[in-house]
Protein backbone atom coordinates (compact mmCIF):
# COMPACT_ATOMS: atom_id res chain seq x y z
CA UNK A 1 0.00 0.00 0.00
CA UNK A 2 1.17 3.76 -0.57
CA UNK A 3 2.23 4.59 2.59
CA UNK A 4 1.32 8.08 3.68
CA UNK A 5 5.15 9.23 4.21
CA UNK A 6 5.08 8.58 0.16
CA UNK A 7 1.72 10.82 -0.06
CA UNK A 8 3.80 13.53 2.20
CA UNK A 9 7.08 13.56 -0.15
CA UNK A 10 4.56 14.08 -3.29
CA UNK A 11 3.20 17.12 -1.21
CA UNK A 12 6.35 18.50 -1.19
CA UNK A 13 6.48 19.01 -4.73
CA UNK A 14 3.25 20.22 -4.51
CA UNK A 15 2.65 24.49 -4.36
CA UNK A 16 0.13 24.52 -1.99
CA UNK A 17 -0.89 27.97 -2.85
CA UNK A 18 -2.63 26.84 -6.04
CA UNK A 19 -4.28 23.56 -5.15
CA UNK A 20 -6.70 22.13 -7.15
CA UNK A 21 -9.50 19.91 -5.73
CA UNK A 22 -10.32 16.35 -8.07
CA UNK A 23 -12.83 14.19 -8.32
CA UNK A 24 -14.37 11.65 -10.94
CA UNK A 25 -17.32 13.62 -12.68
CA UNK A 26 -20.33 11.73 -10.98
CA UNK A 27 -21.85 10.95 -7.99
CA UNK A 28 -21.14 13.89 -5.68
CA UNK A 29 -18.76 15.75 -8.29
CA UNK A 30 -20.74 19.15 -8.50
CA UNK A 31 -21.42 18.85 -4.27
CA UNK A 32 -17.59 19.03 -4.27
CA UNK A 33 -16.81 21.34 -7.00
CA UNK A 34 -18.59 23.70 -5.18
CA UNK A 35 -17.71 23.98 -2.44
CA UNK A 36 -13.81 24.24 -3.25
CA UNK A 37 -15.27 27.08 -5.25
CA UNK A 38 -16.11 28.36 -2.11
CA UNK A 39 -13.29 27.76 -0.53
CA UNK A 40 -11.12 29.79 -2.92
CA UNK A 41 -10.14 26.64 -4.49
CA UNK A 42 -9.54 25.68 -8.29
CA UNK A 43 -11.14 22.61 -9.45
CA UNK A 44 -10.55 19.58 -11.74
CA UNK A 45 -13.50 16.99 -13.47
CA UNK A 46 -12.16 13.66 -14.45
CA UNK A 47 -15.12 13.29 -16.99
CA UNK A 48 -16.31 10.46 -19.48
CA UNK A 49 -17.99 12.26 -22.89
CA UNK A 50 -21.67 11.14 -21.52
CA UNK A 51 -21.67 12.97 -18.69
CA UNK A 52 -19.86 16.33 -20.09
CA UNK A 53 -22.87 18.21 -20.61
CA UNK A 54 -23.77 18.09 -16.51
CA UNK A 55 -20.10 20.16 -16.15
CA UNK A 56 -20.77 22.39 -19.16
CA UNK A 57 -24.33 23.34 -17.56
CA UNK A 58 -22.97 23.32 -14.21
CA UNK A 59 -19.91 25.32 -15.08
CA UNK A 60 -17.83 24.37 -11.90
CA UNK A 61 -14.99 22.40 -13.21
CA UNK A 62 -11.85 24.75 -13.88
CA UNK A 63 -9.87 21.65 -16.13
CA UNK A 64 -11.63 18.72 -17.21
CA UNK A 65 -9.96 15.57 -17.82
CA UNK A 66 -11.70 13.55 -20.72
CA UNK A 67 -11.23 9.99 -20.29
CA UNK A 68 -12.91 7.04 -21.87
CA UNK A 69 -13.32 5.19 -19.16
CA UNK A 70 -12.22 5.85 -15.70
CA UNK A 71 -9.61 3.06 -14.76
CA UNK A 72 -7.59 5.55 -17.10
CA UNK A 73 -7.18 7.30 -13.35
CA UNK A 74 -4.37 5.20 -12.68
CA UNK A 75 -2.32 5.81 -16.15
CA UNK A 76 0.90 7.32 -15.74
CA UNK A 77 0.60 10.53 -18.02
CA UNK A 78 -2.92 11.16 -16.07
CA UNK A 79 -1.35 10.52 -12.87
CA UNK A 80 1.33 12.88 -13.94
CA UNK A 81 -1.50 15.64 -14.93
CA UNK A 82 -3.02 15.57 -11.40
CA UNK A 83 0.17 16.13 -9.89
CA UNK A 84 1.53 18.39 -12.10
CA UNK A 85 -1.91 20.65 -11.51
CA UNK A 86 -1.29 20.29 -6.98
CA UNK A 87 -4.70 17.92 -7.23
CA UNK A 88 -6.15 16.64 -4.18
CA UNK A 89 -8.27 13.82 -5.02
CA UNK A 90 -11.87 13.42 -2.81
CA UNK A 91 -13.06 10.03 -3.29
CA UNK A 92 -16.36 9.21 -3.83
CA UNK A 93 -18.86 6.24 -4.31
CA UNK A 94 -17.82 6.12 -8.56
CA UNK A 95 -14.10 5.28 -7.14
CA UNK A 96 -14.70 1.60 -5.66
CA UNK A 97 -17.51 1.01 -8.28
CA UNK A 98 -15.28 1.43 -11.34
CA UNK A 99 -11.98 1.12 -9.31
CA UNK A 100 -10.37 -1.49 -7.12
CA UNK A 101 -9.21 -1.00 -3.67
CA UNK A 102 -6.31 -2.57 -4.13
CA UNK A 103 -5.76 -0.23 -7.38
CA UNK A 104 -6.57 2.70 -5.23
CA UNK A 105 -4.41 1.90 -2.77
CA UNK A 106 -1.37 0.73 -4.42
CA UNK A 107 -1.35 1.75 -7.92
CA UNK A 108 -2.41 5.79 -7.53
CA UNK A 109 -0.07 8.09 -6.64
CA UNK A 110 -1.96 10.97 -5.95
CA UNK A 111 -2.62 12.83 -2.44
CA UNK A 112 -6.12 11.65 -1.83
CA UNK A 113 -8.33 13.62 0.71
CA UNK A 114 -9.22 11.02 3.41
CA UNK A 115 -8.01 7.65 4.91
CA UNK A 116 -6.95 4.92 1.68
CA UNK A 117 -6.76 2.74 4.32
CA UNK A 118 -10.16 2.30 5.36
CA UNK A 119 -11.12 2.08 2.13
CA UNK A 120 -10.52 -1.58 2.04
CA UNK A 121 -12.51 -1.85 5.61
CA UNK A 122 -15.71 -0.57 4.10
CA UNK A 123 -15.26 -2.40 0.84
CA UNK A 124 -15.51 -5.76 3.15
CA UNK A 125 -18.45 -6.73 4.76
CA UNK A 126 -17.55 -8.71 7.31
CA UNK A 127 -14.77 -5.76 8.41
CA UNK A 128 -17.35 -3.30 8.25
CA UNK A 129 -19.86 -5.28 10.58
CA UNK A 130 -16.84 -5.76 13.17
CA UNK A 131 -16.00 -2.30 13.20
CA UNK A 132 -19.85 -1.24 13.50
CA UNK A 133 -19.86 -3.59 16.64
CA UNK A 134 -16.94 -2.60 18.20
CA UNK A 135 -18.41 1.27 18.07
CA UNK A 136 -21.20 -0.41 19.69
CA UNK A 137 -23.94 -0.21 16.99
CA UNK A 138 -26.71 -2.35 16.90
CA UNK A 139 -26.91 -4.39 13.47
CA UNK A 140 -29.11 -6.25 11.82
CA UNK A 141 -28.61 -10.26 12.51
CA UNK A 142 -26.80 -11.79 10.32
CA UNK A 143 -27.69 -15.54 8.53
CA UNK A 144 -24.67 -17.70 6.99
CA UNK A 145 -27.19 -19.85 4.83
CA UNK A 146 -30.61 -19.54 3.30
CA UNK A 147 -31.53 -22.97 5.57
CA UNK A 148 -31.40 -21.06 8.66
CA UNK A 149 -34.03 -18.35 7.56
CA UNK A 150 -36.89 -17.55 10.16
CA UNK A 151 -37.77 -14.30 9.94
CA UNK A 152 -38.00 -11.72 7.51
CA UNK A 153 -34.30 -11.28 5.67
CA UNK A 154 -33.07 -9.22 2.82
CA UNK A 155 -30.35 -11.03 0.74
CA UNK A 156 -27.87 -8.87 -0.73
CA UNK A 157 -25.10 -9.43 -3.36
CA UNK A 158 -21.55 -8.19 -2.85
CA UNK A 159 -20.30 -4.62 -4.00
CA UNK A 160 -22.38 -1.16 -3.86
CA UNK A 161 -25.25 -2.44 -6.44
CA UNK A 162 -27.75 0.07 -5.51
CA UNK A 163 -29.54 -2.81 -4.19
CA UNK A 164 -30.07 -4.43 -7.82
CA UNK A 165 -30.93 -8.36 -7.45
CA UNK A 166 -31.67 -7.81 -3.86
CA UNK A 167 -34.30 -10.32 -2.68
CA UNK A 168 -36.75 -10.63 0.63
CA UNK A 169 -37.45 -13.50 1.58
CA UNK A 170 -38.94 -15.12 5.02
CA UNK A 171 -38.67 -19.17 4.84
CA UNK A 172 -36.14 -21.52 3.13
CA UNK A 173 -39.07 -22.11 0.87
CA UNK A 174 -39.67 -18.95 -0.32
CA UNK A 175 -35.95 -17.87 -0.65
CA UNK A 176 -35.56 -20.46 -3.13
CA UNK A 177 -38.98 -19.35 -5.13
CA UNK A 178 -37.49 -16.01 -5.20
CA UNK A 179 -33.99 -16.58 -6.59
CA UNK A 180 -35.53 -18.45 -9.51
CA UNK A 181 -37.54 -15.35 -10.26
CA UNK A 182 -35.02 -13.05 -9.66
CA UNK A 183 -32.32 -15.48 -12.18
CA UNK A 184 -35.13 -15.44 -14.55
CA UNK A 185 -35.94 -11.67 -14.49
CA UNK A 186 -32.03 -11.39 -15.33
CA UNK A 187 -31.62 -9.74 -12.76
CA UNK A 188 -29.71 -12.46 -11.19
CA UNK A 189 -27.00 -14.85 -12.09
CA UNK A 190 -26.05 -18.24 -10.40
CA UNK A 191 -22.67 -17.24 -9.87
CA UNK A 192 -24.28 -14.50 -7.48
CA UNK A 193 -25.77 -17.19 -4.89
CA UNK A 194 -22.26 -18.17 -3.92
CA UNK A 195 -21.93 -14.44 -2.68
CA UNK A 196 -25.34 -13.70 -1.10
CA UNK A 197 -25.26 -12.59 2.08
CA UNK A 198 -27.89 -12.95 4.35
CA UNK A 199 -29.66 -10.21 6.64
CA UNK A 200 -32.18 -9.85 8.71
CA UNK A 201 -34.57 -7.54 7.33
CA UNK A 202 -35.16 -4.29 9.87
CA UNK A 203 -38.88 -2.95 9.42
CA UNK A 204 -38.87 0.60 9.73
CA UNK A 205 -38.00 3.94 7.97
CA UNK A 206 -34.70 4.41 6.24
CA UNK A 207 -32.31 7.24 7.88
CA UNK A 208 -28.74 8.10 6.81
CA UNK A 209 -26.80 10.78 8.78
CA UNK A 210 -23.65 12.41 7.09
CA UNK A 211 -21.04 12.86 9.68
CA UNK A 212 -17.99 15.00 8.99
CA UNK A 213 -14.53 14.02 10.73
CA UNK A 214 -12.71 16.67 11.39
CA UNK A 215 -9.05 16.01 11.95
CA UNK A 216 -8.02 19.91 12.30
CA UNK A 217 -11.07 20.59 15.02
CA UNK A 218 -10.72 16.79 16.32
CA UNK A 219 -14.54 16.74 16.32
CA UNK A 220 -17.47 14.81 14.68
CA UNK A 221 -19.66 16.59 13.20
CA UNK A 222 -23.33 15.93 11.76
CA UNK A 223 -24.07 18.18 8.90
CA UNK A 224 -27.51 16.72 6.87
CA UNK A 225 -29.36 13.67 6.96
CA UNK A 226 -31.27 11.89 4.13
CA UNK A 227 -33.14 9.13 3.21
CA UNK A 228 -33.25 7.59 -0.33
CA UNK A 229 -35.92 7.97 -3.13
CA UNK A 230 -35.56 4.28 -4.42
CA UNK A 231 -37.43 2.19 -7.62
CA UNK A 232 -38.97 0.00 -7.04
CA UNK A 233 -39.66 -0.25 -3.31
CA UNK A 234 -41.04 3.26 -2.80
CA UNK A 235 -43.33 2.92 -5.62
CA UNK A 236 -45.04 -0.63 -4.36
CA UNK A 237 -47.12 1.30 -1.53
CA UNK A 238 -49.09 3.49 -4.71
CA UNK A 239 -50.57 -0.05 -6.10
CA UNK A 240 -53.09 -1.77 -3.99
CA UNK A 241 -52.15 -5.54 -2.50
CA UNK A 242 -54.44 -7.30 -4.59
CA UNK A 243 -52.54 -6.17 -7.78
CA UNK A 244 -49.24 -6.16 -6.00
CA UNK A 245 -49.85 -9.83 -5.38
CA UNK A 246 -51.56 -10.70 -9.22
CA UNK A 247 -48.46 -8.96 -10.92
CA UNK A 248 -45.80 -10.90 -8.77
CA UNK A 249 -44.16 -7.46 -7.51
CA UNK A 250 -40.67 -7.91 -5.40
CA UNK A 251 -38.73 -4.84 -4.78
CA UNK A 252 -35.86 -3.44 -5.52
CA UNK A 253 -33.94 -0.93 -4.82
CA UNK A 254 -32.10 0.92 -7.68
CA UNK A 255 -31.64 5.01 -6.09
CA UNK A 256 -33.24 7.59 -8.16
CA UNK A 257 -32.93 10.62 -5.88
CA UNK A 258 -32.39 11.74 -1.87
CA UNK A 259 -34.68 13.25 0.25
CA UNK A 260 -33.47 15.94 2.72
CA UNK A 261 -34.59 14.60 6.51
CA UNK A 262 -34.85 16.34 9.80
CA UNK A 263 -35.07 13.79 12.91
CA UNK A 264 -36.89 14.08 15.64
CA UNK A 265 -34.80 15.79 18.30
CA UNK A 266 -34.91 13.06 20.74
CA UNK A 267 -33.13 10.55 17.96
CA UNK A 268 -30.07 13.44 18.22
CA UNK A 269 -28.47 12.24 21.22
CA UNK A 270 -28.07 8.51 20.20
CA UNK A 271 -26.93 9.64 16.49
CA UNK A 272 -24.08 12.06 17.80
CA UNK A 273 -22.51 9.65 20.01
CA UNK A 274 -22.64 6.60 17.07
CA UNK A 275 -20.64 9.47 14.48
CA UNK A 276 -18.18 9.67 17.77
CA UNK A 277 -18.00 6.09 18.75
CA UNK A 278 -17.72 4.86 14.94
CA UNK A 279 -14.80 7.31 14.69
CA UNK A 280 -13.00 6.44 18.29
CA UNK A 281 -12.54 3.18 16.46
CA UNK A 282 -11.61 4.14 13.19
CA UNK A 283 -8.50 5.69 14.96
CA UNK A 284 -8.25 2.08 16.43
CA UNK A 285 -7.73 0.10 13.08
CA UNK A 286 -6.10 2.92 11.04
CA UNK A 287 -4.67 5.83 12.45
CA UNK A 288 -6.20 8.40 12.60
CA UNK A 289 -9.12 7.05 12.33
CA UNK A 290 -11.93 8.51 9.26
CA UNK A 291 -10.32 11.97 7.40
CA UNK A 292 -13.51 13.94 6.50
CA UNK A 293 -16.55 12.82 5.89
CA UNK A 294 -18.80 9.51 6.47
CA UNK A 295 -21.99 7.97 6.55
CA UNK A 296 -24.34 5.77 8.39
CA UNK A 297 -26.70 3.66 6.45
CA UNK A 298 -29.81 2.81 9.31
CA UNK A 299 -33.28 1.85 9.52
CA UNK A 300 -34.97 3.41 12.87
CA UNK A 301 -38.13 0.79 14.11
CA UNK A 302 -41.19 1.90 15.39
CA UNK A 303 -39.78 1.64 19.12
CA UNK A 304 -37.18 4.33 18.11
CA UNK A 305 -34.19 1.40 17.60
CA UNK A 306 -31.53 2.21 15.50
CA UNK A 307 -30.05 -0.40 13.36
CA UNK A 308 -26.66 0.34 11.23
CA UNK A 309 -26.27 -2.23 8.17
CA UNK A 310 -23.79 -0.16 5.88
CA UNK A 311 -20.79 2.49 6.26
CA UNK A 312 -18.89 4.74 3.47
CA UNK A 313 -15.95 6.09 5.15
CA UNK A 314 -16.32 8.48 2.69
CA UNK A 315 -18.80 11.60 0.73
CA UNK A 316 -21.89 9.72 -0.23
CA UNK A 317 -24.17 11.15 -2.54
CA UNK A 318 -26.75 11.84 -0.31
CA UNK A 319 -25.09 15.02 0.86
CA UNK A 320 -26.00 16.45 -2.42
CA UNK A 321 -29.47 17.21 -0.32
CA UNK A 322 -27.61 19.43 2.03
CA UNK A 323 -26.19 21.55 -0.98
CA UNK A 324 -26.66 24.91 0.09
CA UNK A 325 -27.52 23.96 3.45
CA UNK A 326 -29.05 22.02 5.59
CA UNK A 327 -30.63 22.56 9.17
CA UNK A 328 -27.81 21.00 10.26
CA UNK A 329 -25.18 22.30 8.92
CA UNK A 330 -26.95 26.05 9.76
CA UNK A 331 -27.17 25.08 13.26
CA UNK A 332 -23.30 25.06 13.25
CA UNK A 333 -21.84 26.83 10.55
CA UNK A 334 -24.89 29.38 9.41
CA UNK A 335 -25.56 29.71 5.72
CA UNK A 336 -23.71 28.29 3.22
CA UNK A 337 -22.25 24.61 4.76
CA UNK A 338 -22.44 21.22 3.38
CA UNK A 339 -20.29 18.34 3.01
CA UNK A 340 -18.68 19.38 -0.38
CA UNK A 341 -17.87 23.14 1.07
CA UNK A 342 -16.99 21.32 4.85
CA UNK A 343 -13.87 18.78 2.93
CA UNK A 344 -12.73 22.49 1.45
CA UNK A 345 -12.63 24.26 4.65
CA UNK A 346 -10.51 21.06 6.15
CA UNK A 347 -7.76 21.46 3.70
CA UNK A 348 -7.68 25.12 3.84
CA UNK A 349 -7.31 24.87 8.04
CA UNK A 350 -4.84 21.98 7.18
CA UNK A 351 -2.33 23.98 4.56
CA UNK A 352 -2.84 27.74 7.33
CA UNK A 353 -1.53 25.28 10.20
CA UNK A 354 0.89 23.70 7.86
CA UNK A 355 -0.96 20.42 7.84
CA UNK A 356 -2.05 19.29 4.57
CA UNK A 357 -0.30 15.52 5.45
CA UNK A 358 -2.28 15.12 8.20
CA UNK A 359 -5.84 14.85 6.14
CA UNK A 360 -4.58 13.70 3.01
CA UNK A 361 -2.89 10.14 2.41
N1 LIG B 1 -31.34 -4.88 6.96
C1 LIG B 1 -32.17 -4.11 6.26
N2 LIG B 1 -33.42 -3.92 6.68
C2 LIG B 1 -34.29 -3.17 5.93
N3 LIG B 1 -33.96 -2.57 4.77
C3 LIG B 1 -32.73 -2.73 4.29
C4 LIG B 1 -31.76 -3.50 5.01
N4 LIG B 1 -30.63 -3.49 4.31
C5 LIG B 1 -30.86 -2.74 3.21
N5 LIG B 1 -32.12 -2.29 3.18
C6 LIG B 1 -32.74 -1.50 2.10
O1 LIG B 1 -32.13 -1.86 0.87
C7 LIG B 1 -31.50 -0.77 0.24
C8 LIG B 1 -30.19 -1.19 -0.42
O2 LIG B 1 -29.36 -1.83 0.51
P1 LIG B 1 -27.80 -1.58 0.62
O3 LIG B 1 -27.53 -0.20 1.02
O4 LIG B 1 -27.22 -2.68 1.41
O5 LIG B 1 -27.38 -1.73 -0.91
P2 LIG B 1 -26.02 -1.31 -1.57
O6 LIG B 1 -25.75 -2.29 -2.65
O7 LIG B 1 -25.02 -1.10 -0.51
O8 LIG B 1 -26.38 0.04 -2.21
P3 LIG B 1 -25.59 1.41 -2.00
O9 LIG B 1 -24.19 1.17 -2.32
O10 LIG B 1 -26.30 2.31 -2.97
O11 LIG B 1 -25.80 1.81 -0.57
C9 LIG B 1 -31.30 0.23 1.36
O12 LIG B 1 -31.23 1.54 0.93
C10 LIG B 1 -32.54 -0.04 2.21
O13 LIG B 1 -33.67 0.62 1.66
MG1 LIG C 1 -25.83 0.74 0.95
Amino acid sequence: MISQEEIAELLTEYDVKKLYIGTIGSHSALNIFKGAKEEGFKTLCICKERDLIVYKKFPLADEIIMVEDFTELLDDHVQEKLRSLNTIIVPHGSFTAYLSTEQLMNDFYVPIFGNRRLLHWETNRELQAEWLKRAGLKLPRTFNKPEEIDRLVIAKLPGARGGRGYILAKSPDSFKRRVEEMINRGLLSRGDLEKIHLQEYIIGVNVYPHYFSSIMREDVELLSVDKRYESTVDAIGRIPAEEQIEVGISPTYTIVGNIPITLRESLLPEFLRMGDNVQKVATEIAPPGIIGPFCLETVVTDNLEIYTFEISARIVAGTNVGIGTSPYAYLKFGEKMYIGRRIALELKEAIEFKRLHNVVT
